[in-house]
């Protein structure tokens, strides 16, 4: 998922303070960690600009398509909570203290029935499964909330996404333009998900 250019510096929020908003579930990662998932708030740009800034170039790179993204534009889109264009879902993964923000999933209106899904997990934590958590979840929820199919943008040299949406079990379809691969994912009837550990 593309976004503009001129990032700036701005000190995120405590992750502890309260979001409102329904209370966080725990998950397990495979390595024995507990995380808590929630749904993201209106309120959450500041935290999910922290998680932007945080990150390398090369995973910016990967997220936005651009080392030179507006970060704070790209974590407004993120915390945006309203249902003009369809459902909009956002989940963020946090330490099990909630002190943490460790990663970040969201589904935005793609067309009728479709959906774009884009993930940015923080440096440290990547290859424990939080990915994996966050997809699933953004899964259930785009289901729940009626869409039909589910799309990604993934830079063809984006291994770790590309395995992720591969293990997830679901159907792709894939095609490349301009150098950015199209992957599509209809949603069929529920099965266990990858990753849907509660
Ligand atoms: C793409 C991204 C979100 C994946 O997040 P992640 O938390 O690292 O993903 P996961 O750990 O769930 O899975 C990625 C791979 O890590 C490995 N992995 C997962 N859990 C693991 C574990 N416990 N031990 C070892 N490796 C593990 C696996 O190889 C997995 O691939 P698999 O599905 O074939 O098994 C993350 O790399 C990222 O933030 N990248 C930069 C931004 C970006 O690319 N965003 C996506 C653009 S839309």
């Amino acid at each position: 998922m593309k976004a503009a250019a001129v990032p700036r510096a701005t000190p995120p929020p405590p992750a502890t303070d309260d979001p409102g908003g329904p209370p966080p579930s725990c998950h397990t990662l495979p390595d024995g960690q507990a995380i808590l998932l929630r749904d993201v708030t209106p309120g959450d740009a500041p935290l999910l600009l922290g998680l932007l800034e945080r990150v390398t170039g090369d995973a910016r790179r990967l997220r936005f398509f651009t080392g030179g993204a507006n970060l704070a534009a790209a974590a407004a889109l993120e915390a945006r909570c309203d249902d003009t264009d369809g459902p909009r879902l956002g989940v963020v993964a946090l330490s099990a203290d909630g002190g943490e923000v460790l990663g970040h999933g969201m589904c935005v209106p793609a067309g009728a029935g479709t959906a774009e899904v884009a993930f940015e997990v923080a440096d440290g934590y990547h290859r424990r499964g939080i990915g994996t958590v966050l997809f699933a979840h953004l899964v259930g929820g785009a289901r729940a909330a009626g869409y039909a199919e589910l799309v990604a943008e993934v830079l063809p040299d984006n291994r770790d996404m590309r395995d992720l949406l591969t293990a997830s079990g679901l159907a792709q379809t894939a095609t490349t333009s301009e150098g950015i691969r199209h992957v599509r994912m209809p949603l069929g009837p529920a099965a266990p998900e990858r990753g849907a550990r509660a």
